[in-house]
């Protein structure tokens, strides 16, 4: 008996935890999708995303501006993700644009690709 209850209360624990941490990861993620932004991509980016930080300029293919909607909204959420994660090569672009999944954890990742979709006010278009 003891044993069993024991059994529920790791259970029922494991439960809880596993759903508030979940809950709590997407609602950071968000939030820490725009510190992310100012702390990983506005040296090249722009604080606001316009493609124009001091550390872009110094690069020979100029980081891309993602307030543009023209261009962003070609590109499909998954494809975004796949640039900030693995770079720019991995998806056919130039590779000074860094790939970041060893310092960003995937969830906040997604974070950014929100953060990218605020910017250019756009969403996928075929
Ligand atoms: C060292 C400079 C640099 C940093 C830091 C950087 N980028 Fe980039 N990024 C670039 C360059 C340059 C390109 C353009 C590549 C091209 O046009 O071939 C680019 C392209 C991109 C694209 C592809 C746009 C498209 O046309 O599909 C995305 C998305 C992107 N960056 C997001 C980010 C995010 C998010 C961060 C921060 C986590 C970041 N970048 C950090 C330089 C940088």
């Amino acid at each position: 008996m003891l044993v069993k209850n024991v059994m529920l209360f790791v259970g029922i624990s494991v439960l809880l935890f596993s759903h508030s941490s979940a809950v709590a990861s997407g609602e950071d993620d968000i939030g820490q999708g725009e510190n992310n932004y100012q702390a990983y991509c506005s040296p090249c980016h722009g604080a606001n995303g316009d493609g124009k930080g001091d550390l872009g300029a110094a690069l020979s293919t100029p980081p891309r501006n993602h307030t543009d909607a023209s261009i962003m909204s070609k590109r499909t959420d998954e494809q975004i993700f796949k640039t900030i994660s693995l770079g720019g090569e991995a998806v056919g672009l130039a590779p000074d644009m860094p790939a970041h999944n060893t310092v960003i954890p995937e969830g906040e990742i997604r974070g950014l690709v929100k953060v990218i979709r605020r910017l250019c006010k756009c969403e996928y278009k075929k």
